[in-house]
């Protein structure tokens, strides 16, 4: 097979056939529909979790169902150990990782005056030090591995989950804004950096998405009708809208793309208060 083509299998709604990936916070939320997708796939999946190991159990039992492999495993994203481990275990049980999405992500809300450094800590140690850990453990197993052409013309794909708050500000949250924006530059240069040896690095930035992190943002009908504000096309974002991003920028149908941020959000970011004003 030409190194130009991609696999067979890919060619049967396949695109990611005979690949690993790693999901950081697969048991919930985005990170979840992002495991479930890979494995539709084709991919096998280390889902990842910190709490709720039923939650991360029953995405394995899913994925398996669907008849790929998958195996839950614990680790703080934010913690050096943690991550290694988690790292060596995957690659012990299944031979080596393709895809590796950094997604745990976590919000510590907080005006400025009373934000506690624990709860600043907290955001940045998981949002932006937890996918420093990963990208760096996904590099380093992905030139491990080295290419193999008939998996993927890329080396290793890694997709950092970031945020429309990588770009708009938000008032009362200052840590996670920080963290998100930490994560756009952290991305670009990882991309840079790691270009050369056909690593792609990108990064997905969600705006509303319906997920256990932002209950209160879309659970009540008046809250959600001030959402929409937000959303020129009117709707809230489902976990599957993430996951279908994630499929394509980890596929070899994204293989010229490295470096980019592609915004999965409903228009969040096209300043709807300007529609009608300014
Ligand atoms: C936050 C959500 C929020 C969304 C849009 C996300 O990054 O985690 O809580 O609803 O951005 O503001």
């Amino acid at each position: 097979m030409s190194t130009q083509e991609p696999s067979s299998s890919a060619s049967f709604g396949q695109p990611l056939a005979g690949q690993t990936a790693l999901v950081t916070g697969a048991n919930s939320g985005i990170g979840r529909a992002v495991a479930l997708g890979l494995a539709r796939a084709g991919a096998d999946v280390v889902v990842n979790y910190v709490t709720d190991p039923e939650a991360a159990q029953a995405v394995v039992s899913e994925i398996e169902a669907g008849g790929r492999r998958a195996l839950a495993l614990h680790a703080d994203v934010s913690d050096e150990a943690d991550v290694e481990a988690m790292f060596a275990r995957a690659v012990a049980e299944f031979g080596t990782l393709h895809i590796v999405v950094c997604n745990a992500g976590l919000q510590r809300d907080a005006p400025l005056s009373s934000m506690t450094l624990a709860q600043w800590n907290t955001v940045i140690g998981v949002n932006l030090t937890g996918q420093f850990l990963c990208a760096r453990a996904a590099a380093r197993e992905f030139r491990r591995r080295g290419l193999d052409a008939s998996v993927s013309r890329a080396l290793g794909k890694i997709i950092c989950m970031s945020s429309v708050h990588q770009q708009i500000p938000w008032a009362g949250h200052a840590n996670y804004a920080a963290s998100k924006g930490g994560v756009a530059m952290l991305m670009q240069t990882l991309a840079q950096e790691l270009a050369g040896d056909r690593i792609r690095v990108n990064s997905i930035a969600p705006g509303a998405i319906r997920t256990p992190i932002n209950t209160d943002a879309w659970s009540k009908p008046e809250a959600y009708a001030a959402l929409m504000t937000l959303v020129p096309y009117g709707r809230i974002g489902e976990p599957e809208d993430i996951a279908q991003a994630a499929v394509w920028l980890a596929s070899d149908a994204a293989d010229y793309v490295t470096g980019t941020t592609l915004f999965v959000d409903g228009g969040m970011t096209l300043y709807p208060g300007f529609e009608h004003k300014g």
